[in-house]
């Protein structure tokens, strides 16, 4: 199994090509089950998560191509084509749903679209329970009638989903996309009330209404949708990688390095732009589409912060933080107020020499002058990466087990940061 194994120590110095957002391209991949004309998205990230939706969309039915023209990187495998003019087969299968939560996207297009859908329930995964329940009451205000039979969803609506106004007990993304792709073809109007505003919501907004949807006000906690009868083509650029900007900031300021990211704009830092701020990272937008990223003074001043759901400190940058304060000048507190469990980073870091304390959804961190290298064990994408900068400027060699953890949601990762100065080797 590969493994990376990281000298540390070394200051990061370069530019890094943000991609498009993984948890973007998803939802908007799935996207394509709404329309029985083409659908193409550009800027698509190469990560194994990419791979296992297109495989459930071709098991559908739907054709799914990769553009080989040089206009938005066609060429190097950018750009998708989706063809679901016919869909066979409304089934999303235990093994593909296991690997990729993702999967309950299709339960509201394929209902919306076919009258039917049948998903297998995600079960347990790394970072907690993960419940699906508020997708499924979402379906059922719309007029679905769910089953729950051997382990799989079994979802059927008469005729078309009908308009209605969703409360949210929790602001979930996941949920808002489902009922917001779900809601364009159903009829009359549909009000999601505490829905969740990411920017990758907005992108899919945008995608769908260049389809044809009418839907108003993504991006804010109410998002109204006049259902429509029909969707068509559409091309899209998928918004730049928020989550993947945010980790390379982290790894030129934990290194006290300089790092260039190509692509993002400031605002989709929105959430964490300001607590790397006070822990002395320099952020400037140096061009419309380039963010200079620079340590200000030789150390990291300690910031405590609370995830929660955006513009909040984003739970997928958790991890991360958590390991820049590992080395701050002083303590600080982290807490996760998203997910149960996901401190799975904690034990790992306190291998590496780091000095923090779990007490429940709380970690405190207690700054100390160095880390130092070790054997760690990656347990999910967001705490895999984590341990990677702290190996960054650990003393000594770490090795990180479970690359395929990195791999579902960090493109050529290893190779970034060699590019910037790191000392890595890819082992297999
Ligand atoms: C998405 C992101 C993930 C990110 C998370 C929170 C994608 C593909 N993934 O995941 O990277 O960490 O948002 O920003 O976009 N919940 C329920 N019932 C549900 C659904 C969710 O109780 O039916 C709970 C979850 O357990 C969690 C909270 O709601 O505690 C928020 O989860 P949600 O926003 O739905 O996360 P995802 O959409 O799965």
């Amino acid at each position: 199994m590969k493994k990376l194994l990281i000298r540390g120590g070394k200051k990061l110095e370069g530019s890094v090509e943000i991609v498009g957002a993984k948890n973007a391209a998803l939802p908007l991949m799935v996207s394509s089950i709404l329309t029985s004309e083409k659908l193409t998205l550009t800027n698509i990230p190469h990560v194994s998560d990419i791979a296992n939706m297109a495989n459930l969309l071709i098991s559908l039915g739907i054709a799914v191509e990769m553009d080989g023209s040089p206009q938005d990187f066609g060429s190097q495998g950018r750009v998708l084509k989706f063809d679901a003019s016919k869909i066979s087969n409304p089934v999303a299968p235990y093994e593909l749903v296991r690997k990729m939560r993702a999967s309950i996207f299709i339960l509201g297009p394929l209902l919306a679209r076919m009258g039917k859908a049948k998903v297998s329930l995600p079960g347990g995964c790394a970072i907690g329970t993960r419940p699906v329940d508020l997708h499924l009451k979402a379906m059922e205000k719309l007029g679905a009638k769910i089953e729950l039979h051997g382990g799989y969803i079994e979802a059927s609506v008469d005729g078309r989903l009908k308009g209605a106004e969703i409360n949210f007990e929790k602001v979930s993304v996941g949920a808002t996309e489902n009922a917001m792709m779900a809601a364009t073809l159903a009829e009359g109007e549909t009000v999601l009330n505490n829905a969740a505003c990411e920017p990758e919501i907005i992108d899919l907004a945008n995608c769908l209404n260049a389809m044809g949807a009418k839907i108003f006000g993504a991006g804010t906690p109410r998002i109204i949708i006049h259902g429509v009868e029909r969707l068509g083509s559409a091309r899209h650029r998928i918004i730049s990688d928020r989550i993947e900007a945010g980790t390379y900031a982290i790894a030129a300021g934990i290194t006290g390095g300089k790092i260039r990211l190509i692509g993002p704009e400031m605002w989709i830092m929105t959430g964490f732009k300001e607590e790397l701020e006070k822990a002395g990272i320099v952020l400037k937008q140096v061009s419309s589409n380039e963010i200079e990223v620079s340590r200000e003074g030789a150390v990291i001043n300690p910031v405590s912060i609370s995830t929660h759901p955006y513009p909040g400190f984003p739970t997928d940058m958790q991890a991360q933080f958590m390991s820049l304060m590992a080395i701050a000048n002083g303590a600080s507190t982290i807490e996760e107020t998203i997910f149960e469990n996901r401190f799975m980073h904690v034990l790992e870091l306190v291998r590496m020499g780091a000095n923090i304390e779990a007490h429940g959804n709380i970690s405190v961190v207690k700054g100390v002058k160095e880390l130092s290298g070790a054997e760690v064990m990656a347990t999910d994408l967001r705490a895999s990466v984590s341990l990677v900068l702290a190996g960054l400027v650990a003393n000594g060699e770490t090795i990180i087990n479970r690359l395929y953890h990195l791999e579902r949601g960090y493109e050529r990762l290893a190779e970034k940061l060699i590019s910037c100065g790191a000392d890595i080797k890819i082992l297999y």
